[in-house]
């Protein structure tokens, strides 16, 4: 596979980015765009720091995620401004002086210590958008997240550049080689948190780089939509592997998910191979027009055609969407938008003025309720579960009779099933930005 190199991106970025930020300020009556990375956030009672996450619109702009206490300054007609912390300190690694490709567009200044930032922001905080968290305040910027800006940023967020597409497509490789780890890891019969460790060495990351907490569960875990307990003991009788884990590149997230059945268990695996060929067929629909609401419904009627195929069921798969009866079994929604966040914003926005899309009637955990548009990366994951909890409510919900429970205790020692791709929409045919190296991985 060959993989886009970012750097002869990065100049059409900055210019979509700041195209984008002109209308913003425009419209919000402001100067400046003013966005902090970030300052560190301390244990309660402690001088121990939280892993640091990155303010999302510095990432947008900059591949640095590990500069605390620095800012861009964007004022429009003018060059961006990089404030950057570079602090004097022998406790710690300080930020590598700036290199890269993004060098070349910035006027880059150099503080030692975060107050000197004041002196170089503008003069008047009032006339700033300042986009961030509330503990990235210094002076008189305070992050005030002005709504008209934030409501057109995010909007078009949605659109990722070529840039941010590369970056993305980067991000799968070393998820896609610790997943192939983890695998071999399960079949040796590792714990869970053997293969967690297996997967951190392969993908070289770990939990400050990854995108989110690895969720790798054997047998019955994998019924936990987001397991992160790593059990120490190895199973003694390893029957199934549900592993949803990604990786980070540049600050974009991979968010990956693939379920496997030890040897042996031909029915589980044949339950695995109707659900990964499902997905595939829901992937393929990420079109420009399609609603993404309409695409968790139909993830809806395939899970639940699969579930009266397998005998797990005897409704209809419309009667089991209609009774709430595969809400039992597909409690999660379809996916989410991905990008500088692994769950990425404006899932729900109207427009660029904001605006909230209402989620399909009985569907609370849908993430994104948008038409697909070209640019736009979404994750595509249907899943199937054994949940005691959901299953007991479907009976006190008069719906038992919908349900071969000899199937259900059949299957419920092997959990759960989830399979999950990151998916391009393009003004053409889905690209699947996860697949293709999982096929290059086998070879
Ligand atoms: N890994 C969290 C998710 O799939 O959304
Ligand atoms: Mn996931
Ligand atoms: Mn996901």
């Amino acid at each position: 596979m060959h993989l886009p190199d970012p750097a002869p991106l990065y100049a059409d970025h900055l210019r979509t980015l700041t195209a984008r930020a002109d209308t913003a300020l425009t419209r919000a009556g402001r100067d400046h765009l003013v966005i902090p990375s970030g300052r560190l956030h301390y244990q309660v009672f402690d001088d121990r720091d939280y892993p640091f996450a990155v303010n999302p619109h510095f990432k947008h702009w900059l591949p640095l995620t590990r500069v605390p206490d620095s800012w861009i300054v964007y004022t429009p007609g003018k060059r961006p401004q990089l404030i950057f912390n570079q602090p004097r300190d022998y406790w710690h690694v300080v930020p590598a002086a700036p290199s890269g490709w993004w060098v070349e567009h910035f006027d880059i200044h150099i503080i030692r210590e975060p107050e000197q930032a004041l002196a170089l922001l503008p003069a008047d905080p009032a006339r700033c958008a300042v986009l961030g968290e509330a503990n990235s305040t210094l002076g008189g910027f305070a992050p005030d997240n002005p709504a008209a800006v934030i409501d057109h940023l995010h909007w078009h967020r949605s659109f990722k550049t070529p840039y941010e597409i590369a970056l993305m497509r980067h991000a799968q490789v070393p998820a896609v080689r610790a997943h192939r780890a983890a695998e071999a890891a399960f079949r040796a019969g590792a714990s869970e948190f053997e293969i967690h460790m297996t997967y951190c060495a392969a993908a070289q990351q770990d939990a400050n780089e990854l995108p989110y907490g690895n969720i790798i569960a054997l047998n019955e875990n994998g019924a936990v939509l987001h397991y992160t307990e790593l059990d120490k003991q190895r199973p003694a009788n390893p029957r199934s592997f549900l592993i949803d884990a990604g990786a980070s590149a540049w600050g974009y997230a991979a968010d990956i998910t693939r379920t496997y059945a030890a040897d042996g268990h031909a029915e589980f695996q044949a339950l695995i191979a109707a659900v990964d060929a499902a997905q595939q067929q829901l992937c393929a629909q990420v079109t420009a027009g399609f609603d993404y609401r309409q695409l968790h419904l139909d993830a809806h009627l395939a899970l639940a055609g699969i579930l009266k195929d397998f005998d797990i069921i005897n409704v209809s798969a419309e009667a089991a969407l209609a009774t709430g009866v595969s809400n039992a079994f597909f409690p999660h929604g379809i996916g989410h938008p991905i990008g500088a966040q692994v769950h990425d914003v404006a899932g729900f926005a109207q427009g660029e003025h904001g605006g909230f899309i209402e989620r399909p009637a009985g569907q609370p955990y849908l993430r994104m309720t948008r038409v697909l548009q070209p640019g736009m990366v979404v994750t595509i994951e249907p899943g199937l579960y054994f949940i005691d909890m959901l299953l007991e409510d479907l009976r006190a919900a008069g719906q038992a009779d919908a349900v071969n429970w000899d199937r259900v205790a059949f299957f419920k020692p092997y959990g759960g099933i989830r399979i999950e791709d990151e998916v391009l929409c393009t003004a053409d045919q889905a690209d699947n930005l996860t697949r293709p190296i999982f096929a290059e991985s086998k070879e």
